[in-house]
């Protein structure tokens, strides 16, 4: 077949959704007779940019507007000021963002991105696409009709090479490009862990997701970092922290589990400063990966190498080998994340049963979207009920290594300061438990884990790194105001825990206030003795300190942000000394409801106007006086 036109598709990915667009949008331009060359922004070479014809942009927008960092020197680069303004005139670009639309910083980055290539003379063949994860049928409503306009656009451009036509709708037989190569390999049995130790099949399979990550940089073509040349402790090398103490701190009657956990650092040289998150790579439940072994017809017990498809060819390659079993429980979500769409149509490509290829083929259309979102994402519904639903399918493993979501580590904010427990890392982990629409019980696969563990047994251990967070603690001097609604107070007791010690020191340290809200006094008001301890040393102010808000003691909700206002006064006063501001939860609506409780603040007490007041607290984010780590 001839050569298509090139389409060079450059993604800006922190979890994989990005990424999983872009090979997208690659699979529907090769069906469309085009040459796609797909990369992260970071690995391609950025002075070719002039040079382009047609780039495909596919960037996400993480937590608080930050960009995904295999994009940062590619966004550096373009934000130089000596580029001239007519640098990239020659090149039409279209751009697709992945977003949350909970949050403040709603697409940013892919907004911040168009503007700036457009800014340097670049000119878009399309309008800007915005994938939003509060749509119910997450960010694919918006990408099926943003997909349709680029193809159209692109095609006036680049007429159909001769004897060439457009693909029909629904014939996905021309997308399958394999990216891995799986063989059948001997066993090996150096695969970590000494005699006196063995390897627990948690280490094996840390060690096969470890392997997995390289072979899955070679395959993407993102040769720009080795991490097996980092030091330390991260995500090539997390730590097996033991289990110390594994404590459930909500009443017993109470609807919701949470526990508070200590890992022990022992010798490890591991150090973790306050508002750091814990990186924990969670430990699938044997039984789920036995069950999708089976259903995928699959021996646990072979070895096999994978190997990128391409580099293959190439005869130079990133190779990997493992047990089947340690790279199932290692690298693939099977009981946790619901599939993408993709996974749905190579589901059809492998099976063989009418009825069930007419449904995975209605499911993997755009007029699908509804049905397979409810199916789906709504019901959570994970790779391993999936295939059991589809019985015919028997997909390899070279594809279900392509199209089943990665498992992921999970991030926890940091409980507990190295000075007042030196050799420990504490968190507050909630368990995940919640019915989906159909009555289906649900667990996180992370949080029930954690749960299980029972300090002292030999496999209750976790494999953990550090990651900076976005919240640092400020100068003794400074004072803080901390807003942490439910789990969201755990970072606090690490910044009041240091500060307690700097104060044990002879330190004067300035008094701080904290708002923490939940449900119940007497059923999760958590770490409730320890703040209460530090309103008496001080280092919560004495006065308007400690202020809780707990939603239902009385008929009457009451939220963080009704207390706020109720402390206006107290709260500007610490404003105008230089407080810095913390806020720290889930991210549904919390932080909005807080800023706009602040800017009520700022109006009442300092007569400001409304834009006045969005705008002092606008000034104080940009500072780094007003910081938010949510989640969802
Ligand atoms: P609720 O569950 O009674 O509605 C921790 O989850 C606490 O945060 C709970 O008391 C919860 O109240 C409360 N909460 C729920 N939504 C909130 C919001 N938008 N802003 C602040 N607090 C909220």
């Amino acid at each position: 077949m001839a050569e298509g036109q090139p389409l060079l598709i450059l993604f800006g990915s922190q979890t994989g959704n990005a990424q999983d667009v872009a090979e997208r949008i690659a699979r529907e331009a090769r069906a469309r007779h085009y040459s796609p060359r797909v990369q992260p922004m970071d690995a391609y070479d950025v002075h070719l940019l002039p040079e382009e014809a047609a780039v495909v942009f596919v960037t996400s927008t993480t937590g608080q507007g930050e960009l995904p960092s295999n994009m940062r020197a590619f966004w550096r680069f373009l934000l130089r000021k000596n580029l001239p303004a007519d640098s990239l005139s020659g090149v039409s670009f279209a751009a697709f963002g992945l977003g949350d639309s909970g949050y403040l910083h709603y697409n940013v980055v892919a907004k911040k991105l168009a503007r700036r290539l457009q800014a340097l003379g670049a000119s878009p063949c399309t309008e800007l696409g915005l994938g939003d994860d509060q749509h119910p049928q997450g960010y694919e409503a918006a990408l099926d009709p943003w997909l349709s306009s680029l193809w159209s656009a692109l095609r006036s451009k680049r007429p159909l090479p001769p004897g060439s036509s457009e693909p029909a709708p629904g014939d996905t037989a021309t997308l399958l490009h394999p990216k891995y190569q799986v063989s059948s390999c001997e066993a090996h049995l150096n695969n970590g862990g000494s005699p006196a130790l063995p390897a627990s099949g948690l280490e094996h399979a840390v060690a096969a997701a470890r392997a997995f990550n390289q072979v899955e940089a070679a395959a993407s073509g993102f040769s720009g970092r080795s991490d097996d040349s980092a030091q330390g402790f991260g995500p090539w090398q997390p730590y097996m922290a033991p289990v110390l103490k594994n404590e459930r701190v909500t009443a017993e009657d109470h609807f919701q589990d949470t526990r508070h956990i200590e890992l022990s650092l022992e010798d490890s040289g591991m150090t973790h400063e306050p508002g750091a998150l814990l990186a924990v790579f969670p430990q699938q439940d044997p039984r789920a990966v036995a069950a999708f072994c089976k259903v995928a017809k699959l021996d646990p017990d072979a070895w096999i190498r994978v190997a990128p498809a391409e580099s293959l060819r190439n005869g130079h390659s990133s190779s990997m080998q493992a047990r089947v079993g340690d790279v199932v429980a290692g690298v693939l979500d099977v009981s946790g994340a619901s599939p993408r769409r993709f996974f749905f149509e190579v589901l059809r490509q492998f099976s063989a049963d009418p009825v069930e290829v007419d449904r995975l083929t209605y499911f993997a259309s755009p007029d699908g979207r509804e049905a397979l979102a409810q199916y789906n994402q709504r019901e959570g519904r994970t790779v391993l009920e999936a295939l059991e639903d589809f019985t015919s399918a028997r997909v390899p493993l070279q594809w279900l290594l392509q199209v089943v979501p990665r498992l992921q580590p999970r991030y926890f904010s940091i409980a507990s300061s190295l000075a007042a427990h030196p050799g420990q890392v504490h968190i507050l982990a909630a368990l995940v438990d919640y019915q989906t629409p159909h009555r289906r019980h649900k667990q996180g696969v992370c949080s029930a884990w954690l749960a299980g563990l029972q300090p002292g047994k030999p496999d209750a251990r976790v494999p953990v790194w550090v990651e900076p967070g976005v919240m640092r603690l400020p100068a003794e001097s400074a004072s803080m105001i901390m807003v942490g609604p439910g789990t969201g107070v755990a970072p606090f007791r690490a910044m009041l825990e240091q500060r307690a010690v700097q104060q044990s020191q002879g330190h004067a340290v300035a008094p701080s206030y904290l708002y923490f809200g939940s449900r119940n006094r007497q059923k999760d008001y958590y770490y409730g003795a320890f703040w209460e301890q530090c309103q008496e040393s001080g280092v919560l102010a004495q006065e308007g300190g400690l202020v809780t808000a707990f939603s239902r003691d009385q008929p009457k909700k009451v939220y963080v942000q009704h207390r706020i206002r109720e402390n206006a006064a107290t709260l500007w006063a610490a404003l105008q000394q230089g407080a810095v501001v913390f806020v720290c939860g889930s991210a549904s609506k919390m932080p909005q409801d807080v800023l706009q409780a602040l800017q009520q603040v700022l109006r009442q007490e300092a007569g400001m106007t409304a834009e006045d007041a969005a705008a002092y607290l606008k000034r104080l984010e940009l500072t780094g006086r007003y910081i938010t780590e949510a989640w969802s």
